[in-house]
């Protein structure tokens, strides 16, 4: 095990040893850094993974958005559905292309986008739809994809969490017409920063590649070509290209991944089951027919708890928590007038608690204790 975190209880560790170590010498010494071999290998992996024929590895999730986004054709004047409580990478996204975001409100269950509420927001402008995977968990995707097809909408799955996760046996990110995954550091795995455009349609795939390298072929393709061509630049790319140090690493990962969320399901089944005690605490549901991943564990408190204040007292107890994401609707940045009350209530209640592959029972243990400790403490 790899790295220290200064918590006694950090919220997130990636779980890392000998073989990413390893595997990063071997292309350190290889002479090729950029993206190259091992980034096709990781993008490879990935979409076997998933079920889905091509994968791009970018350098993080929102960039994966961003290209998912431009591939799709969204513009300046186009609105975009979002759910609203995401971190508002997702919202972010949406605004690079110059379009506006356009928030749905989630269920206060499942911390997912409320489907029955999607098409009200709809308007000849809407061109596309953002679920997101909140936490690990599929938003109902059967409901998205009708909606989305009765209106001639395009869907990108906002899968930065839940890679591995299933709604009615698929891969979260395989469903829509394109998933954008995260390897965040408090993500299932993690090459510290990375993220990945997914799907199966030649031409859309193709065009978030071109888009990530500047829109021309990345060097290493340039390098296996029969004939050399200077290239010709027709539109604006970006440079959004992972680094081969950081896909070897990724391609280690992949070997852990379902290993890392059997642990992680086993340990939020046993956090249920210790939290099922503190009346003031609500545990994440596992919806039907989702296999949720639990990126993270997020619990939602009564709303007498003054959540900050808690935080604050289980960092005295040597125990790191967060909120569980944002309200976008609230955020100053996209200048909304929607409101999202579901939403809203989660972002002033929800509280991630520590959580990660090689947490064991004594921290599991002392977690639970230091949370009853420090709701007395503020009661
Ligand atoms: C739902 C969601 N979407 C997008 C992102 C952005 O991911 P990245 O940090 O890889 O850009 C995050 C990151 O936390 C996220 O939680």
């Amino acid at each position: 095990m790899v790295g220290r975190c200064p918590m006694e209880i950090p919220l997130a560790r990636p779980y890392f040893d000998s073989e990413e170590l390893q595997e990063i010498g071997r292309v350190l010494q290889s002479g090729w850094v950029s993206k190259g071999p091992e980034s096709a290998r990781f993008e490879a992996e990935v979409a076997k993974y998933v079920g889905v024929k091509h994968g791009v590895a970018v350098v993080n999730c929102t960039a994966a958005l961003h290209l998912a986004l431009l591939s799709l054709g969204i513009k300046k004047g186009d609105e975009v559905v979002v759910s609203d409580y995401t971190f508002p990478a997702t919202a972010h996204a949406v605004l690079y292309c110059g379009a506006r975001p356009v928030f749905v409100d989630v269920l206060p269950d499942t911390y997912n986008l409320d489907p029955s509420k999607i098409e009200e927001l709809i308007s000849p402008r809407t061109k596309a739809l953002i679920p997101v995977h909140a936490f690990g968990q599929p938003a109902r995707m059967d409901e998205v994809m009708r909606i989305a097809k009765e209106n001639d909408l395009s869907v990108i799955e906002d899968a930065a969490c839940s890679l591995g996760a299933t709604y009615q046996g698929k891969q979260s990110g395989s469903i829509g017409d394109l998933g954008c995954f995260s390897f965040h550091a408090r993500k299932g795995i993690s090459t510290g920063e990375g993220g990945m455009v997914v799907g199966s349609d030649d031409e859309l795939l193709e065009r978030a590649r071109y888009l990530s390298v500047f829109g021309m072929k990345a060097a290493w393709e340039r390098e296996r070509a029969d004939e050399y061509s200077v290239p010709e630049f027709h539109d604006v790319g970006y440079n959004y290209k992972l680094s081969d140090v950081l896909a070897a690493l990724g391609v280690i990962q992949m070997t852990r991944l379902n290993e890392i969320i059997k642990a992680k399901r086993d340990l939020a089944r046993r956090y249920t089951d210790l939290l099922d005690a503190i009346e003031q605490v609500q545990s994440p549901l596992e919806a039907e027919g989702c296999k949720h991943v639990y990126q993270s564990y997020v619990v939602v408190l009564d709303e007498a708890i003054n959540r900050n204040r808690l935080i604050m007292e289980l960092k005295k107890r040597g125990v790191q928590a967060q909120i569980g994401t944002y309200a976008c609707h609230v955020q100053p940045v996209y200048a909304s007038k929607q409101k999202c009350p579901v939403s809203r209530m989660l972002m002033d209640r929800s509280l991630a608690l520590p959580f990660y592959y090689s947490m064991g029972e004594k921290e599991l243990g002392a977690v639970v204790e230091a949370l009853k400790a420090s709701i007395g403490a503020i009661s």
